[in-house]
């Protein structure tokens, strides 16, 4: 079980419920990501597993940054197991459709914008600039398995303590 200290679970507690004021983040709940698992679900997974490893190899990383970038990195806004909704080779082609989102929604800093645009690293060819952007796609590579696999997701937004 995973589990964030309390001074890292606050943080993204913060950064979550800032990222969730907007309409279109939580309209990712109606799309499927793995599985039974919505895209919301999966990116908050995500989110929390970046901040979990983060604390276990000992990165210093700016927190908020990883935080939403992670929940933001699939923030393409359609169900890409429809061929009618996608455009081109989705796994090349959403990241930059998830940053022209949220650049539309939030202001991003410069690692926030390289969370999201290379988090399908080595898929896309252009390395990650920042540690956090690493974290994330290590994460999003963990979460997407877990929950192919298993079918659940990695973290459940009402999970207690
Ligand atoms: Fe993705
Ligand atoms: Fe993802």
């Amino acid at each position: 079980m995973l589990r964030l200290t309390e001074s890292d679970d606050r943080c993204f507690r913060r950064c979550l419920k800032g990222v969730l004021c907007s309409r279109d983040v939580r309209s990712m709940s109606a799309f499927v990501q793995h599985a039974e698992i919505s895209t919301l679900e999966h990116s908050v997974s995500v989110a929390y597993v970046s901040l979990w490893l983060s604390e276990k190899v000992h990165w210093r990383v700016h927190r908020r940054s990883l935080v939403r970038g992670a929940l933001l990195h699939d923030f393409f806004l359609y169900d890409w197991h429809l061929k009618s909704t996608r455009k081109g080779l989705h796994g090349f082609t959403h990241p930059r459709t998830a940053l022209e989102n949220a650049e539309r929604r939030f202001r991003l800093n410069q690692c926030e914008k390289d969370i999201i645009v290379k988090h399908m690293w080595p898929l896309t060819p252009v390395p990650p600039r920042y540690r956090e952007s690493v974290l994330v796609g290590l994460a999003d590579k963990y979460c997407s398995l877990v929950e192919t696999l298993r079918k659940h997701a990695v973290y459940r937004l009402n999970q207690s303590e």
